[in-house]
């Protein structure tokens, strides 16, 4: 293996060289596992970056980057499709998704790697489009020094995009693609992300794709069946889709071909058949979403009546839910006409006769039509308070023979208190 240096292209070098289409990935390792990457000549990731090994084809240029050396490999092809398991007992079975490679040439190595990649604008997350595909394969000394003049201005489109990212996307790259979270604090820019539309972000009531993009990642493989069983405008369905997962989803009045017609308190489903369910009901009858008269947002969340729908809802969701999976339920409290309605809590007592639960997550609401400098000003004029967070409740079927459960021995970290000055206090 050789080293190559860190070194910028000279700026004023042009080139009409011609390089057909190419698609790049960069897979990581560190210290500990960049061994057997190589001498297996396989590349993983574990579950949260399955989508990107899936993505792989046969023949895409790849690079390795250890994050403990900050070095960076190259240049491989696959050669296989990404797949799981292709060597089931690799890695200990932590990095199920994988990918077979084969040297191209000598291989190469880049130290200092990060910054380079970060000069490029190139994130190892994300599919290397084209031109970052030929950005790394000519410094990798792959094309002709030449291609670099003709790749100058790429560099500078792909920084200015990056310049003007929220900070939450991997943006810049092939695709937009929300983070995994890591609290339970969840707030969004916009409803949508990447370069497809998902739902529809007029229909009343819009679910934030990234709140589906995140449960489908944290929950589910690829292939497995996900159920939307109040799908509204189907961002169940564009988020599943995208993300290789098998989708079914119902509507009691359905906006488009591929949600099917039916009420969510009657799921015609076998039982233990699906493998996550998402479901953005309706918070009272706050917003009119079609006329139909089994629509369960024609209810008020302010009798009981509405839970007791709801209720017959979460029943069905827990008789076709496969055992340990999980139910994601969007909920909002309401406060109309100087009657606050706690609606999230109401429902969350309900679910909680049939579920586990996994975790509680807040929404930050933003794009609501109260979302105005007048509702504000009323808010604090009239004394009361916008909708300022959704719930997001994460519910787990409990599996089959459960044990009760036990006194769990925890061992917390204690750390020592930080001693203030008297001038602090
Ligand atoms: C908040 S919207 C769902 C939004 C959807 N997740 C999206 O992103 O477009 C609630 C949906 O519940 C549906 N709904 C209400 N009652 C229903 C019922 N009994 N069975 C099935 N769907 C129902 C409404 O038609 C509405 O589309």
């Amino acid at each position: 293996m050789s080293e190559l240096e860190i070194q910028l292209p000279n700026l004023s070098e042009q080139s009409t060289q011609e390089i057909s289409v190419m698609r790049g990935q960069i897979f990581a390792c560190t210290n500990k596992t960049e061994r057997e990457c190589l001498e297996r000549m396989l590349f993983s990731t574990n579950k949260v970056h399955a989508n990107k090994t899936l993505r792989t084809k046969k023949g895409d240029y790849l690079f390795l980057l250890n994050f403990d050396s900050d070095t960076l490999y190259g240049v491989f092809r696959a050669r296989s499709d990404g797949k799981k398991d292709i060597v089931h007992e690799a890695w200990g079975g932590k990095y199920p998704y994988q990918v077979e490679v084969e040297k191209d040439g000598e291989i190469k190595i880049v130290k200092k790697a990060k910054k380079l990649l970060s000069r490029f604008g190139i994130s190892w997350i994300a599919p290397l489009d084209e031109t970052r595909t030929k950005l790394l394969l000519s410094y990798f000394g792959y094309l002709k020094e030449s291609t670099w003049g003709s790749l100058i201005p790429a560099i500078t489109v792909i920084k200015d995009k990056q310049q003007s990212s929220t900070g939450t996307l991997a943006v810049g790259m092939e695709e937009e693609k929300p983070q995994i979270e890591a609290t339970t604090l969840w707030d969004y820019p916009r409803q949508s992300y990447g370069k497809k539309p998902k739902g529809d972000n007029k229909y009343p009531g819009v679910t934030p794709a990234f709140i589906i993009y995140n449960l489908v990642q944290r929950y589910t493989e690829p292939g497995d069946l996900v159920l939307d069983p109040m799908a509204g405008s189907g961002t169940t369905i564009d988020v599943c889709k995208e993300e290789g997962r098998k989708v079914i989803a119902y509507d009691i009045s359905p906006t488009r071909p591929d949600i099917i017609q039916n009420d969510a308190r009657n799921i015609p489903l076998p039982e233990n058949s699906v493998d996550m369910i998402f479901i953005d009901s309706p918070y009272g009858d706050n917003v009119r979403y079609n006329d139909h008269p089994d629509d369960i947002g024609k209810i008020s969340s302010e009798i009981e009546k509405f839970y007791d729908e709801l209720e017959k809802v979460m029943g069905e969701c827990h008789r076709v839910l496969k055992p340990c999976k999980v139910l994601g339920w969007l909920i909002g409290d309401q406060w109309v006409k100087k009657k606050f309605t706690p609606v999230g809590f109401k429902v969350y007592q309900r679910l909680c006769k049939y579920f586990d639960t996994l975790d509680v997550v807040c929404v930050v609401r933003r794009s609501q039509t109260s979302n105005t400098s007048l509702w504000y000003n009323r808010a604090r004029r009239f004394n009361f308070y916008l909708r300022g967070f959704k719930y997001l409740f994460i519910m787990r079927k409990t599996p089959p023979n459960a044990l009760a459960p036990r006194e769990r021995k925890i061992q917390w970290a204690r750390y020592p208190r930080v001693k203030h000055s008297k001038t602090n206090q």
